[in-house]
């Protein structure tokens, strides 16, 4: 009999991609999400639609249960979770779904969990200069994140820790930096920057203009999902309990992201940078431990996933069109 494995957000991005790779590895796989997923059929055992901030869904999915991922947040790129407008619903939902899922996991008997952590709780000091910032794990503290997003997950990891500590239940905890790649969120608001800058350039008249929020000049690192997926299978089965990034250490300034993409779909544009909602100067992942601890390097750079990426949103864009006439 395969171990038992529960994807919390397995409808979402990430956790699709994650429910995929472990049934391709045999395992019995149950989902619960909010929804199920947009973009291709779940391959998942038992699909159950359910809200993790009720207390008696998560007593419920976690039965027979051995390993939890917990991926399940509310969440969304800079346009969601820096306008302060949806503070108290990403503090409430997460917050609620991270208690819920640890104690009804105690209870249960769970023996491991993973937790999906983010870049976003590393201290907005050593984020200022957008060419040297610094997000070495052992940098967390003092704690000073810029969103109420990277608060909650920081808060987050500390209760999984608790719990590991006062129940014995195995925790590993990744920060994931900015993870992209085909059937992520590109449109309505939640999107990150390298699937809206695909949509901006595959959507625009040849010769046209793309905006891009703020200067353009902050930087960020972009992970693959193919290989995020790759590091939270290595981290879950080893020794090694985290926190750790899983990113990229290939930064790149938003302007130039823009450039790639326009250099991918082979439309040059030009850029209008207005005001929006930007997070951090700059931001880029420090591999250093998760090199020594688990021997993991990304196998795709930007552009090769990019290259994925593009493509895949360039076709959603005609099926929405195809559905709209
Ligand atoms: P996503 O929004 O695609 O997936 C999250 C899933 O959680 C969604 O399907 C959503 O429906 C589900 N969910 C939300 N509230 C729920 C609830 N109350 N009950 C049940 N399900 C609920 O996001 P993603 O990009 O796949 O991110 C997965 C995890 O990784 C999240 O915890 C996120 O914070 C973290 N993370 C992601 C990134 C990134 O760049 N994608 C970066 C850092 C951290
Ligand atoms: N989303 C988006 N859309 N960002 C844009 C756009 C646009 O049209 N134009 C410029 N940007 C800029 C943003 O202003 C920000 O400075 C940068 O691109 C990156 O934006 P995002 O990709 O949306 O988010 P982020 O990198 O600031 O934060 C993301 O990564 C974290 C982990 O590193 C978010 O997804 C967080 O939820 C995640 O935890």
């Amino acid at each position: 009999m395969s171990k038992k494995i529960l994807v919390c957000g397995g409808g979402g991005f990430i956790g699709g991609h994650l429910v995929k790779r472990l049934k391709s590895e045999g395992y019995w796989v149950r989902v619960c999400d909010l929804k199920r997923n947009e973009f291709s059929p779940s391959p998942a055992d038992e699909f159950i639609v359910g809200d993790l901030t009720d207390p008696v869904i998560c007593r419920e999915v976690v039965k027979d249960i051995e390993d939890v991922y917990q991926l399940a947040a509310d969440m969304g790129g800079a346009g969601y979770i820096f306008t302060g407008n949806n503070d108290a619903a990403v503090m409430y939902n997460s917050a609620t779904i991270n208690l819920n899922v640890a104690e009804a996991s105690r209870l249960a008997g769970v023996k491991k969990i993973f937790y999906s952590s983010s870049a976003c709780m590393y201290p907005e000091y050593n984020q200022l200069d957008p060419d040297n910032p610094k997000c070495s794990e052992d940098s967390a503290y003092p704690a000073a994140p810029d969103s109420e997003y990277g608060w909650e997950k920081l808060f987050s990891e500390r209760l999984y820790l608790a719990y590991n500590r006062n129940h014995g239940i195995q925790v590993r905890i990744a920060r994931f930096h900015n993870i992209f790649g085909e059937e992520g969120t590109w449109m309505g608001g939640k999107e990150k920057a390298p699937a809206a800058m695909c949509r901006k350039v595959a959507s625009a008249d040849e010769g046209g203009t793309m905006e891009i929020w703020g200067d353009g000049k902050q930087t960020r690192s972009f992970l693959h999902v193919q290989d995020c997926c790759d590091a939270v299978r290595q981290l879950m089965d080893s020794d090694f309990s985290g926190p750790v990034n899983i990113g990229s250490e290939e930064m790149i300034t938003i302007n130039d992201l823009a450039k790639l993409v326009m250099e991918i779909g082979n439309k040059p544009l030009s850029i209008k940078n207005i005001p929006g909602p930007t997070g951090v100067r700059g931001r880029n992942s420090d591999n250093a431990l998760i090199r020594e601890k688990l021997g993991w390097e990304p196998k795709l750079n930007l552009r090769q996933g990019l290259e994925r990426t593009y493509p895949w949103i360039a076709e959603q864009i005609v099926k929405q069109l195809e559905t709209v006439e």
